[in-house]
């Protein structure tokens, strides 16, 4: 957990102007800084960057957020690591605070590092020794040029191997990072026997786990290691590492189910191939990876459990897609895998399947949903709706669910709009937002809306608000979740940690749509004015309604109807006036 009063001096140290020219050239234009938009394709710049308010903001894809924001998304890393990046670059030192909380990863010890960088190097020592495990290698067709490359090892053949190189091999450490078991007599042993090892790369480099496959026959044919404080298989990618310089020069990642499909693909010079680790693919995956890169091909095996994957993959998918990004799905015939095919017809010849047959995921999911159903009939087509409502429903990305949303309810025979009312999502057809604003445009009218641009340009007015304030309409929930976020804290949360705190939120749309206002304010505006105009107008609808209410009772029930308390309330909204 890193502290969020250190998120904003972090945020109020950093100059976002040039976080940003650090990957992107900006030109001055007014109040802002300008650039053509490196998360999407654009011809003429709709990417903006406020220095006085420390965020970006696209017009055109939507992309948005603080410094921190940026780097995670333009460099692909996480939260935690993209922070630790720019801390460092203006010379702080990131604390940490405990939560006990379950989902909090374990603190790693750093030792526990060294125990895996040793018994990587063992295992390549071993290697060598193994003439028999070499030979494997080379009836797989693997160079020792990429088996370097990868790190590739052999675990020989020994309850305690490991013993070698750990003089204290019955320390917790062996067992914490799995590569030492302990039955329930208390003896300890390798978990990996007579197996060639795969290391596991992580982020910073390091070694966090290992998959071992057996050379000859044996169960099971592929032994990973357990989840332990480094390695968590949900989160990681084998091959990430060595791939990531290839996927952004090529701007594509592709992903495979097996080790070997990565090695024998980077061995043919397909170097942008991750793979996942036994484990369908996740959520987790796809954000990384779209980080990182615009295109995202799945290849999975032709066999049943190949497209078992490849459906979970794209159901895992859904509430990520992005307009402007795309996921496609490559179906190899039942017989080849990644590895064999590549191996057999050569880089060419994978490359091309990628161009020319990788389904994308729309194709696919309409592909799939038509073949469960007969759409000649009505049951049919119904089953379709049903099917498809849980999928479609999960996309957030606009045309991408729009585009979708009409060929299903083409294939269904309804309209749009029929469709939406039976799914009964809002309609993604609305008006165009307008387009960048002019200097001193005051703001939307509706109040909230207002409302939520002052607090979002001037956080600090929220220390204005009357006690339990509180209000309801259109647009009160982001308000109401503004205002409790500001405030909760005492360091005074600025413009871009707002705006980053909202992030993946449900409101990060309303705060999408405020800083597209906000960037067009210029800095004569009177924001305060603005603010108390706002709320003042709020607190005389409020009396308006209250006091409408309270007129209909009483008709209803005379005065006597109120109880005491109501008829203070009531004389106070008549002299407030
Ligand atoms: P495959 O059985 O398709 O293996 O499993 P593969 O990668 O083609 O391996 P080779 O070519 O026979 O060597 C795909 C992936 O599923 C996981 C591994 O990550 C493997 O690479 N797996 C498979 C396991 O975790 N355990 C197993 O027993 C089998
Ligand atoms: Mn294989």
């Amino acid at each position: 957990m890193i502290p969020q009063s250190f998120i904003q001096e972090l945020l109020n140290r950093l100059d976002i102007v040039e976080v940003v020219e650090r990957y992107v050239p900006l030109k001055k234009a007014g109040a802002n800084y300008v650039a053509c938009c490196p998360f999407h394709n654009e011809k003429s710049p709709s990417f903006s960057v406020s220095p006085s308010k420390q965020f970006y903001h696209c017009f055109g894809c939507g992309a948005h957020g603080s410094a921190v924001n940026f780097v995670m998304e333009h460099v692909g890393l996480g939260f935690v690591d993209a922070v630790e990046e720019l801390a460092k670059s203006i010379g702080l030192e990131v604390p940490r605070e405990e939560r006990a909380d379950a989902a909090q990863r374990p603190r790693v010890e750093p030792d526990l590092f060294d125990v895996m960088q040793t018994a990587t190097r063992y295992y390549i020592e071993q290697l060598k020794q193994s003439p028999r495990a070499v030979e494997y290698l080379k009836t797989r067709g693997m160079s020792g040029e990429i088996a370097k490359r990868f790190g590739v090892g052999y675990a020989p053949d020994g309850w305690q191997s490991l013993a070698a190189v750990f003089p204290d091999y019955p320390s917790k450490s062996l067992t914490e990072v799995g590569l030492v078991i302990e039955s329930d007599g208390g003896k300890k042993y390798d978990r990996f026997r007579d197996r060639i090892m795969f290391p596991i790369v992580g982020g910073r480099g390091q070694v966090i786990g290992f998959g071992g496959r057996v050379l000859d026959k044996g169960e099971p044919k592929y032994l990973n290691s357990p989840e332990t404080p480094l390695f968590e298989k949900g989160r990681e990618l084998y091959g990430l590492f060595q791939a990531q310089k290839s996927i952004r020069a090529e701007g594509m990642a592709l992903v495979v189910e097996g080790y070997m499909d990565v090695v024998a693909l980077a061995q043919h010079g397909i170097e942008y191939a991750v793979a996942t680790l036994g484990t369908a693919t996740t959520p987790y995956h796809i954000q990384k990876l779209l980080r990182m890169t615009d295109q995202v091909v799945f290849c999975f095996d032709g066999d049943a459990a190949g497209r078992r994957a490849a459906w979970r993959a794209l159901e895992n998918a859904l509430p990520h897609l992005q307009d402007g990004k795309q996921l496609r799905f490559l179906f190899l015939s039942p017989e080849h895998d990644p590895d064999s095919y590549v191996r057999e017809f050569g880089k060419e010849a994978f490359e091309h399947l990628l161009g020319d047959e990788a389904l994308p995921l729309s194709g696919y999911l309409l592909r799939e949903l038509g073949s469960r159903v007969d759409l000649a009939t009505q049951e049919g087509r119904s089953a379709l709706l049903e099917y498809a409502k849980p999928l479609l429903v999960a996309i957030s990305a606009p045309s991408t669910a729009l585009l979708l949303r009409k060929e299903v309810a083409a294939l269904a025979g309804i309209a749009l709009d029929e469709l939406e009312a039976l799914y009964g999502i809002k309609s993604l057809v609305r008006p165009r937002r307008p387009t960048p604003a002019k200097a001193h445009r005051a703001a939307p009218s509706g109040g909230l809306n207002a409302l939520l641009r002052c607090l979002l340009i001037r956080p600090e007015l929220a220390h204005e608000l009357p006690e339990s304030w509180e209000v309801e309409g259109a647009g009160a929930e982001a308000v109401m979740a503004v205002v409790a976020y500001l405030g909760e804290h005492e360091f005074r949360p600025s413009t871009a940690a707002v705006i980053q705190r909202f992030q993946g939120t449900e409101h990060e749309s309303a705060l999408v749509a405020a800083e597209a206002d906000i960037l067009g304010w210029g800095e004569s505006f009177d924001v305060v004015a603005e603010f108390h105009g706002v709320l003042e107008k709020l607190r005389k609808d409020a009396r308006k309604q209250q006091l409408h209410e309270f007129h209909a009772r009483i008709r209803e029930a005379g005065l006597s109807g109120l109880s005491e308390q109501e008829r203070a309330l009531y004389l106070q909204l008549l002299q407030q006036g």
